[in-house]
């Protein structure tokens, strides 16, 4: 998730589009064309992901140990409507449930990540090793692999455990690479024979830039223009280790392979015929993606980011950059620590040179590149703040990978729109235009070369959204928050996703409509159903408050006191029945 500060620029403007040919990633090169009909390359895999600290729950349960987010969201003013991954979806409890829908939309792969303080509760090994959190594990990879299902691991899906946050700084400090390679093993040792993807880091930009330099996230620290920049440098030093680890010692045993999951927005050019504009692009997406690619696939930060970096330190009266630098021993043992590359991908941001005056600024992640962002308001924004829908920037992300890091072998781990819905709905046709045409512009991309092996629809259920709680609905499933049972309702685009995996692709017009028109048409029964469910839960609540003592209520009045037309109706039914009931008796 992208910070919302970052965007406050986002304006109006016209777009020119030109053609020309060049030798490396082209920038002015983008044709916008019409929707491809036609199949993905056999054993393609589909799936859907999700992880630990969104879905899990069970955040004290059976030996687990603290996490920077359990501290973090349990702090005031942190989360929207201070909401807190305490019991997300339960996830911990409903291996079963769960697999069971990923069966149903016939997944073949599914992505979820481990929770470290779960293994180890202090995120020290030598400390303590927590078998129940071993077990929970086993048993998800066991219902997994006996639906033939293939599981896709993340190590670090952003929650530290809060002891080394305490005792070290997390990843401001070096003493994390260690630690987190002691994890990295004991998974492959536990879980290696039958987990073949493993991916360490998921979104490290989010760590670094909204952990560290933001404070959006957990930790919360705002070490503006240096805090960023060392936590990454952790980071990749930490990613290389656990890979040189897995290949040392596992991979001979084990054959699987280890990646990294990176996400990186496009930026497009706002003027292509303007090379101030795609420069600023080209840095937009470097700073973003590149930060971390370039290390892994080439062995040493993006240039463009020592140069800026180094300057603007330098302006600011710094010694040295801001931006660390790597050994040459460190170079070489970066490079090539990958063996697919994740990609998650959302959005696309028009980008233009704009000059952050270093000496007054102070300096930030943010100043450093030197560039505005905009957007075209007609894109559409169903959910997230930061969240457009601008399909071909998918596209042209997926062939900027191709051409700077060697056509790598490509995972999409990440891909997917959320809806901001105080009420109930099913019928999410939005989702489905948004899946159709981001992977449509992933089948264009394989045509155009790109190595792209498998696909992750991001996320499998609602869930915690981070610093916005449950406000943002991700999910393919809803999931009744409400009900201490959170159960899962498929929305329609469970049913067109699930139309796309059994036809591996798009095959004709007339199908695809098909698909669609028949998606919303059945979801709008169980949309009805649904609302009907939890209209009369809201009202049993209230039955409960007027028979119970007010105080004990105080905190669920308030939630239900959301002042949305929804509610409103809701409660005046509830008033109306209430009234009924006692003119019978
Ligand atoms: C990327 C993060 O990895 C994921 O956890 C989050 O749900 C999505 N962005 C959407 O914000």
């Amino acid at each position: 998730m992208l910070p919302r500060c970052a965007f406050s620029v986002c304006h109006v403007f016209v777009l020119v589009l030109c053609l020309s040919s060049a030798e490396d990633f082209d920038w002015t090169k983008n044709g916008h064309s019409s929707f491809h009909y036609g199949t993905f390359p056999a054993g393609f895999s589909w799936g859907a992901g999700s992880s630990a600290y969104q879905t899990e729950g069970a955040w004290d349960k059976d030996g687990k140990g603290l996490s920077i987010w359990d501290v973090f969201s349990h702090k005031k003013g942190k989360i929207q409507r201070n909401d807190t991954g305490d019991s997300s979806c339960e996830g911990y409890h409903k291996i079963k449930d769960d697999v069971s829908l990923m069966k149903e939309l016939k997944l073949n792969h599914y992505r979820f990540s481990i929770s470290w303080p779960r293994l180890i509760p202090t995120g020290i090994k030598s400390d303590h090793i927590n078998e129940k959190g071993i077990q929970y594990y086993d048993e998800l990879i066991n219902h997994l692999l006996e639906s033939k299902i293939t599981p896709v691991v993340t190590l670090y899906h952003w929650d530290l455990p809060q002891v080394l946050q305490e005792k070290y700084g997390g990843w401001q400090n070096i003493s994390m690479v260690n630690h987190f390679n002691e994890f990295a093993s004991l998974c492959f040792e536990r879980f290696g024979n039958r987990v073949k993807y493993w991916m360490t880091f998921n979104n490290p930009w989010s760590v670094a830039v909204e952990g560290y330099e933001t404070g959006e996230h957990a930790p919360g620290l705002r070490l503006k223009g240096t805090g960023a920049y060392r936590a990454a440098h952790h980071i990749i030093k930490a990613h290389a280790k656990v890979w040189h680890t897995y290949d040392t010692q596992w991979r001979g045993k084990q054959k699987g392979l280890v990646g990294i999951s990176l996400s990186g927005d496009w930026g497009e050019p706002v003027d292509i015929s303007n090379q101030k504009d795609i420069e600023a692009a080209e840095r937009y997406v470097q700073f973003f993606l590149g930060w971390f690619a370039t290390p892994i696939f080439h062995g040493d930060y993006p240039q463009v980011m020592k140069d800026f970096v180094g300057r603007k330190s330098v302006q600011q009266g710094h010694g040295t950059s801001r931006l660390p630098s790597f050994s040459p021993q460190e170079k070489s043992y970066i490079k090539g620590t990958c063996d697919f590359l994740g990609i998650g991908h959302f959005t696309t941001r028009y980008i233009t040179q704009k000059n952050h005056p270093s000496a007054r600024s102070g300096g930030s992640y943010f100043t450093d590149r030197d560039l505005a962002e905009l957007v075209d308001p007609r894109w559409p924004d169903p959910g997230s703040e930061w969240l457009y829908s601008v399909p071909w920037g998918f596209r042209r992300l997926l062939n900027f990978v191709k051409s700077q890091y060697g056509n790598p072998m490509i995972y999409v781990t990440e891909n997917g729109v959320s809806e901001k819905m105080l009420c109930t709905e099913l019928c999410d046709d939005w989702r489905i235009q948004y899946f159709k045409d981001y992977i449509n512009e992933m089948l264009k991309a394989i045509k155009d070369g790109v190595n792209v092996k498998g696909y992750t629809a991001w996320s499998l259920l609602d869930k915690f959204e981070w610093d916005e709680g449950y406000s943002e609905r991700f999910g393919l499933y809803y999931v009744d928050f409400r009900n201490k049972n959170k159960p899962r309702y498929p929305k329609a685009s469970v049913q067109f996703y699930k139309r796309v995996i059994s036809s591996n692709g798009f095959p004709n017009q007339r199908e695809v409509e098909n698909w669609r028109r028949k998606a919303v048409e059945t979801c709008s029964s169980s949309n009805q159903l649904l609302a009907a469910e939890e209209q009369r839960s809201t009202a049993a609540n209230i039955l409960r408050l007027i028979h119970d003592p007010l105080t004990s209520h105080m905190e669920m009045v308030t939630e239900i006191v959301v002042p949305t037309v929804c509610t409103l109706s809701i409660l005046l039914s509830a008033v109306f029945l209430m009234f009924l009931l006692r003119r019978r008796n």
